[in-house]
């Protein structure tokens, strides 16, 4: 499996906070059956600064480690990064990265709402030859009440990345039920870990996917595998038209906010 959403660089955010703990987590994706990591830390003005060359050099540093060590695991890089003003200006002038050596770039939303005009971003993205990929769009609550506001990013160009954990039930019902609404859609793109450690917030990919087969059928799982090898290779991803739903009432009930 491909993971194109995780906190395994070690020292960068609140992800591992050392190498032990990013070759415990990378022991464990490969456990669960992930081949190719892309590794992306925040970016978070203000917050999280971490400039690109600190994250190359702590890439280099784990993928010789594992290698010694014997772990199977192709380490990637990416950024998540928060959405903010600048933003086309810094991925312009190369200080955020995109997935990988993709065109894709792995964007984040706070989780209360939608950042204002943010289809003109998307836009103006598409413009630069960019796609963003909303991450974790089930954890925002102005998509929760109105998952309508997502589909109209979608259809603007903006792809969506749910978080294994809500599809496995670890974040609670009240996401779980948005995230498999989104789903069903067709809003969702990719699954991806968005793990942080091994511990509490573990690579459970694949018991996603699996969660995802009972719930939706085997044949999105593969598309869904597909498009994360699409960013790797850097290929169009495949896209499902989306559907318009009635909201199911359970959405709404015991809903709380959560921080990425
Ligand atoms: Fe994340």
């Amino acid at each position: 499996m491909i993971d194109i959403h995780c906190h395994l660089l070690h020292g960068l955010d609140d992800g591992s906070m050392n190498l032990e703990d990013a070759v415990a987590m990378a022991r464990s994706a490969v456990h669960d059956g992930v081949s190719t990591i892309l590794a992306t830390p925040h970016y978070n003005r203000g917050r999280y600064d971490t400039d690109s060359s600190v994250i190359r050099e702590r890439a280099k540093e784990l993928s010789t480690e594992l290698e010694h060590l014997g772990i199977p695991l192709r380490v990637m890089i990416g950024q998540e990064i928060r959405v903010h003003s600048q933003l086309l200006e810094d991925l312009e002038a190369g200080h955020l990265l995109p997935l990988g050596e993709s065109s894709y770039v792995l964007l984040e939303f706070p989780s209360s709402r939608v950042p204002q005009r943010f289809e003109e971003m998307v836009h103006e993205l598409r413009i630069t030859g960019l796609r963003p990929i909303i991450a974790h769009p089930e954890r925002n609550a102005e998509i929760a009440a109105d998952p309508g506001r997502l589909a109209a990013l979608v259809e603007c160009g903006a792809l969506c990345q749910i978080t294994s954990h809500s599809l496995t039930g670890r974040f609670g019902r009240s996401v779980k039920s948005v995230a498999l609404d989104l789903c069903r859609r067709n809003l969702v793109h990719f699954i991806a870990s968005d793990a942080h450690n091994a511990t509490t917030r573990p690579y459970e990919l694949s018991s996603a996917y699996r969660a995802a087969a009972e719930k939706l059928g085997a044949d999105i799982v593969e598309y869904y595998k597909r498009n994360a090898r699409a960013v790797v290779h850097n290929i169009p991803v495949i896209h499902k038209p989306t559907l318009q739903r009635r909201r199911p009432k359970s959405l709404f009930r015991g809903w709380s906010l959560f921080r990425s």
